[in-house]
């Protein structure tokens, strides 16, 4: 695993500004843990916070950095809306299941607000208005039935007048009560406030297996040996190759940090519908406002993120006058199958092992329920949202033709890539910073030239489930795209389910 970098990509989020969170030294490694928290994001710190304050004593392993993965990457909009819509959710689930959706953003943003006067943090925080708007017929019938239902699921929501960007609409609703904030300086709060309370965050530390044995849990690290009572995977997916493998997609989502040659920055937090869908904010860094936009999503390892950005830059011009664009960064989210995130228990069998994942666009919602979940869990208390994201659930109706999409995906490519041919590529065509999987001498190998010159050469065969790794030039990273595990241009693992690096090949001597 990289060591000492602070995400898991080369290109820099706004949130990077401030630095890394501050975790102290990490003491007393060898003692038998009553929950040890894999991933150190939003999902993963918050369940520590809950625990440890409920009188637990906590550790959390973490590969890279506290921050190093999605929350370091996230757009941090807190909606009481989500990607999965309310009147989809209500057929494929039920008008119930609809209302505690509702109810999971509401108390979401509670806990967050919560801990932020708790705790006096200075990370931003301010209720916005969300927008949501129609650009043709389609979209507006849609849109009216995403109003009622998400009136019928207790939201607080109307039609509305403007969508608080510059892009024409046909039609538009408010939601109010929404928020936005500065997630990394939220995440250092809550940090301080685990470690200041004994909790242990050891940074660095890649896991590499988990045993148990008489109820207890051994996590195998690069670093330590750590043994507890209950596990949380904090990870997006578990690792291994599991039923979770294939419920959930990964996906990366492309966000331009813009200043703007006049004053018109949205005011609210602003979302079309179109397939991806786009999404608006303003955020001020350091004294100077940034127009927020993202979007361009595509699955992970499948389309260029080089043209993403080209498409969401070009996208950002047609209605914006742009003075600069100070960041541009892309993060990656896992579409679940069924529309709803997985959190609880990972089989109904073994409840000492957590998993907190598919959270779809909305993971600072779902990031911070899952530690009020998974916590009440972990301590016998019951939690009103345990039924509906229990990973165990069986909804194979309500995603099955997206299920089997994402299979046929996962399928076609253990053939196509292991035995299918391409065209040969010597490695001197490659040019500085570019990547590329080539056959060498009747072998397939991912190819990489550094700005010097310098040849790297990887087994492309991905260590999670043998898929081919394609080359991610924005990134300057391998990405798989069976399940979104990634690799530096090293074979280190950047993130995703893989727990091994990619073989290092050494290239024949000419
Ligand atoms: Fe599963 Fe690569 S992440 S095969």
């Amino acid at each position: 695993m990289k060591k000492n970098v602070f995400r898991d990509s080369v290109t820099a989020s706004p949130w990077q500004t401030i630095g890394k969170p501050e975790v102290g030294t990490a003491t007393n490694l060898t003692e038998i843990f009553d929950t040890v928290i894999i991933g150190a994001g939003i999902t993963g710190i918050t369940t520590a916070l809950m625990l440890q304050q409920a009188g637990q004593k906590c550790i959390v392993l973490e590969a890279g950095n506290v921050g190093y993965g999605t929350t370091g990457g996230t757009t941090a909009h807190l909606n009481t809306f989500f990607d999965t819509t309310y009147p989809q959710i209500e057929s494929d689930f039920s008008k119930e299941a609809a209302k505690l959706v509702a109810q999971t953003g509401k108390d979401a943003i509670a806990i967050i607000k919560g801990y932020i006067d708790r705790y006096q943090a200075d990370c931003d925080f301010e209720y916005k208005d969300g927008y949501l708007y129609s650009e043709n017929e389609r979209e507006t019938k849609e849109l009216k039935e995403i109003l009622e239902s998400s009136a019928e699921a207790g939201v607080e929501v109307e039609e509305a007048s403007e969508n608080g960007v510059k892009v024409p609409f046909e039609s538009v609703i408010r939601f109010g009560n929404q928020a936005q904030f500065h997630p990394m300086k939220y995440l250092s709060t809550l940090v301080k406030a685990f470690t200041d309370m004994g909790g242990i965050v050891l940074e660095n530390a890649f896991v590499t297996d988990r045993k148990s044995k008489d109820g207890l849990s051994e996590v195998i690290t690069d670093k330590a040996q750590i043994k507890g009572r209950n596990v949380v995977y904090a990870t997006h997916l578990p690792p291994g190759i599991t039923a979770f493998s294939l419920r959930c997609a990964p996906y990366r989502s492309y966000v331009i940090g813009a200043r703007l040659k006049n004053e018109q920055y949205p005011h609210g937090l602003t979302y079309d519908m179109q397939e991806p869908y786009h999404y608006f904010r303003t955020h001020e860094i350091e004294g100077q406002k940034y127009l927020i936009v993202g979007g361009e999503d595509h699955k992970t390892g499948h389309d260029n993120p080089e043209e993403a950005f080209a498409n969401l830059e070009s996208y950002l011009r047609q209605y914006y006058e742009v003075e600069s664009i100070d960041y541009r960064w892309s993060s990656q989210y896992y579409v679940p199958v069924d529309g709803l995130p997985y959190i609880g228990p990972m089989a109904a069998a073994d409840e000492q092992v957590y998993i907190a994942t598919g959270f779809n666009g909305n993971g600072m919602i779902f990031g911070t329920i899952s530690g009020k979940i998974i916590s009440d869990q972990i301590l016998g208390i019951e939690n009103p949202y345990s039924q509906l994201y229990s990973p165990s659930r069986l909804k194979p109706i309500a995603g099955f033709s997206e299920f089997v999409k994402e299979n046929a995906d996962v399928a076609w490519r253990f053939v196509a890539d292991r035995f299918g041919t391409e065209e040969l590529k010597a490695v001197a065509d490659l040019k500085p910073g570019e990547g590329k999987v080539v056959e060498f001498d009747g072998d397939r190998l991912a190819v990489y030239k550094d700005a010097g010159g310098k040849v790297t050469a990887l087994s492309p065969v991905c260590t999670h489930a043998g898929c081919i790794v394609n080359f991610n030039a924005a990134e300057q990273s391998w990405d798989c795209p069976c399940h979104g595990g990634r690799f530096d241009t090293s074979g280190k693992v950047l993130c995703g389910p893989p727990q091994k690096d990619l073989e290092q090949i050494a290239l024949p001597q000419k």
